[in-house]
């Protein structure tokens, strides 16, 4: 039977506050896009969340969609949940989401009402739970109102199928105006989830101030760019990567030596701070005050190590940004 680390709160400050909410997240929080669908190793993906629970990570990402085949990300964290972490529910944090396309017609993807209720519902039985921590809106749907989007996560916490409500993916302006309704229908917006690397800076300046402004936490993904802001490509493509074995989001053309060009000499730096690439990269979106999370993906236990130890250096000087950001200019 799996007993989880006793040491897994002890002595750090590993945790922070989720906008002007009562929720605190870890710093880094471990999500389930890839690596745990129907032709992933099972044991795999228990030892990766087995470890991070175990190194304080409480927080378990998910969506509908996450697979292959959509749904069975959810089915593989459901099972571990029913052999190894069901005792620990209330130490855990589990989201998902719905927006994209999950099931055929007009009422398998976006925003309506229909959608996703639907949605939820199927996820809950998917992971066996009573609930979620989080139910997401995955993004913004510019042909339904956002009051009926909105109204549907307020729905889900209050009939107590979510605890909280959060939106992906949404530009700003419709990130204030979802800030607005969701506040009039008294379930304020607990986080925004968005895409956030030294290679995509999109949310900069304006979204992340926001965010800030309105009390709203920030959880970013991808802040690995997928696995180039890592050592992983360095020497070739390797059969067990993303871009090897799993080319849907990351194809083996994005890996080229120009694409890496900046990672190899991000790389220099993060070795001159006793860090790896991979660290240096989550440490620097973690310099946000603004960013309450970097949400990682991983396809072995030692990646989740590795970037768990990231926040034993989370501080830059400041010939350090400028360097960052020269080479990002570069
Ligand atoms: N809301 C949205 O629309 C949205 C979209 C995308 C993702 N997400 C969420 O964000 C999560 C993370 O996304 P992501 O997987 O793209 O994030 P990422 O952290 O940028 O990339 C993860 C990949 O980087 C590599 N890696 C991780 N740690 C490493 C280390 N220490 N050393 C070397 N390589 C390392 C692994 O690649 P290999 O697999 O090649 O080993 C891993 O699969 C997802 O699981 C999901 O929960 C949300």
């Amino acid at each position: 039977m799996y007993s989880p680390a006793p040491s897994r709160y002890a002595g750090k400050n590993f945790y922070r506050r989720c906008g002007r909410s009562g929720l605190k997240l870890p710093l880094i929080s471990l999500g389930l896009w890839h690596n745990f669908g129907a032709p992933d190793s099972f044991e795999t993906a228990r030892a990766m969340c087995r470890r991070a629970f175990d190194l304080g990570v409480t927080h378990f990402d998910l969506a509908n969609n996450y697979g292959p085949p959509a749904g069975a990300a959810e089915e593989t964290f459901g099972k571990i949940l029913r052999v190894d972490f069901q005792p620990f529910r209330d130490e855990l944090i589990i989201s998902t989401k719905a927006g994209y396309d999950m099931w055929p017609g007009p009422y398998g993807e976006w925003g309506s009402r229909k959608y996703l209720l639907a949605s939820l519902d199927q996820s809950l039985k998917r992971l066996e739970l009573e609930y979620v921590d989080i139910f997401y809106s995955h993004r913004f749907d510019p042909e339904t109102p956002l009051e009926e989007t909105l109204g549907a996560l307020a729905h889900a916490v209050r009939s107590g199928k979510a605890l909280y409500a959060g939106i992906s993916n949404y530009p700003p302006a419709e990130t204030a105006r979802a800030a607005k309704v969701l506040r009039e229908f008294g379930t304020p917006c607990l986080i925004h989830q968005a895409r956030y690397s030294m290679l995509d800076r999109w949310v900069e300046p304006q979204l992340l101030a926001m965010l800030q402004q309105e009390g709203i936490g920030c959880i970013v993904f991808s802040p690995l760019a997928k696995g180039l802001l890592t050592d992983r490509y360095f020497k070739g493509i390797p059969a067990d990567s993303r871009a090897g074995h799993d080319p849907r989001f990351l194809r083996p053309a994005d890996v080229t030596d120009a694409a890496l060009a900046q990672p190899r000499a991000l790389n220099e730096l993060a070795q001159s701070r006793g860090q790896t690439l991979a660290q240096m990269a989550l440490a620097w979106v973690l310099r946000q005050p603004a960013v309450t999370s970097a949400l990682i993906g991983a396809s072995k236990v030692e990646q989740v190590e590795n970037c768990v130890n990231a926040v034993r250096n989370l501080n830059f000087t400041a010939a350090e940004l400028d360097r960052i950001e020269s080479i990002l200019a570069g």
